[in-house]
């Protein structure tokens, strides 16, 4: 399974791409607002340090803005891949600007129908957001079970890119479930880094070779 970076910060992308585990990043108006500045200049940015694939976020909402804005978002760099949400407008927006070889990525899927339409208009990654339905009491893994179930049958080459994830079991969970891809907030991928045991196992090694090295 990918792993990518939720995130508009370009500190908290080039301090975890280093780990040489970050696939690529997504991001979305509301994270290129909170950073400020020119939002483009932002992804050009995040392109040269994360050299995968780099999801930017169109703000029209008419198919043919929507088509003008893709294509200048395709434009800022080859990793760009556009992001769309699935409206009507969307999908049309997703079917024609797929067809010119520019790779989208649905976003705000909240559906297995939506999910399948996205597939069928030619998107290159669907984006479930898990994390916001389980914060209405429904089931968002669930969703990502449906989707790679349904994928499975067929040979769309839309890949399944489990989004809004709140914590390190969403990511064990895509990855049980066989999702394509996992976008983390930078918070969530530390916390992967963290387990008492490791830290109590290591400290015991490094004192065990200490007291044997003064040993000798
Ligand atoms: O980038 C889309 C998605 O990951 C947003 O997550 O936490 O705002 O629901 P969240």
């Amino acid at each position: 399974m990918k792993l990518f970076i939720d995130s508009g910060n370009l500190h908290e992308i080039e301090s975890l791409v280093p780990l040489g585990i970050i696939d690529g990043i997504t991001t979305n108006p509301s994270l290129l607002a909170k950073e400020g500045g020119d939002a483009r200049a932002i992804v050009k940015r995040i392109c040269e340090v994360v050299k995968g694939p780099v999801s930017a976020e169109v703000v029209a909402t008419e198919s043919g803005a929507m088509i003008a804005e893709g294509r200048e978002l395709a434009k800022i760099d080859d990793h760009v891949v556009v992001k769309i949400p699935f409206t009507r407008e969307g999908i049309k927006a997703i079917k024609a600007l797929s067809g010119e070889g520019i790779r989208i990525n649905t976003t705000l899927i909240f559906s297995a129908t939506q999910a399948l339409f996205a597939a069928k208009a030619g998107a290159a990654y669907v984006s479930p957001f898990v994390g916001r339905l389980d914060d209405i009491a429904s089931d968002g893994m669930l969703l990502i079970e449906q989707i790679v179930e349904i994928f499975d049958h067929y040979e769309f080459g839309t890949e399944v890119l489990v989004a809004s994830v709140r914590s390190p079991m969403h990511i064990v969970t895509a990855a049980r479930m066989g999702a394509d891809i996992c976008t983390c907030p930078a918070k969530v991928i530390d916390a992967c880094f963290n387990h008492p045991l490791t830290d109590i196992g290591l400290e015991k090694f490094l004192k065990d070779w200490e007291q044997a090295k003064r040993g000798k």
